[in-house]
């Protein structure tokens, strides 16, 4: 697969280098600017970043691996991301994820985020919010819920347009 960076995100990328004493310090920094433009981090842009930063790509593909909020496949247009850690757990998060999964016709036990064919809805469980006195806490997109019940999971859902 052909992977062509624009001119102008280059020269984006070209400029955040700029601003680091060793290029190897901006490639978390490249790679927001990547997933920024393309959505996702294939492995053509692991390749490209190392090529870009003088490094192997393992040293790249490490850091996709390790940090969730980089994504190695495309992403639905909305995000649920369910925070899934001990207060949640108890307050209902498997259910609510269960929940999103039945409404989006997912499957609620496979592994890691899923997206729906269309490409609309991507559900997902997350670690931690900071927020354990409300839970169950989700996310959609940037938008932040606290004390999700099914209605009102329903309901957010709904807004999605
Ligand atoms: S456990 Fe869900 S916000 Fe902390």
């Amino acid at each position: 697969m052909s992977f062509t960076v624009p001119a102008n995100l280059e020269g984006e990328i070209d400029e955040l280098i700029s601003h680091y004493p060793v290029k190897r310090a901006a490639s978390l920094m490249v790679l927001h600017a990547i997933q920024e433009h393309f959505g996702w981090i294939s492995q053509e842009a692991v390749e490209w970043t190392a090529r870009k930063l003088d490094l192997q790509p393992i040293n790249v593909y490490e850091l996709v691996t390790f940090y969730p909020m980089l994504r190695q496949e495309p992403m639905g247009k909305y995000q649920i991301k369910v925070c899934r850690t001990l207060s949640c757990a108890l307050g209902g998060a498997y259910e609510l994820h269960q929940h999103f999964c039945g409404k989006l016709g997912l499957d609620a036990h496979k592994h890691g985020p899923q997206t729906t064919q269309d490409g609309k809805f991507t559900v997902e469980f997350i670690e931690c919010l900071a927020s354990c006195g409300t839970a169950p806490v989700m996310m959609c997109n940037d938008d932040f819920y606290e004390g999700v019940s099914h209605a009102k999971a329903d309901e957010i859902l709904g807004g999605c347009k």
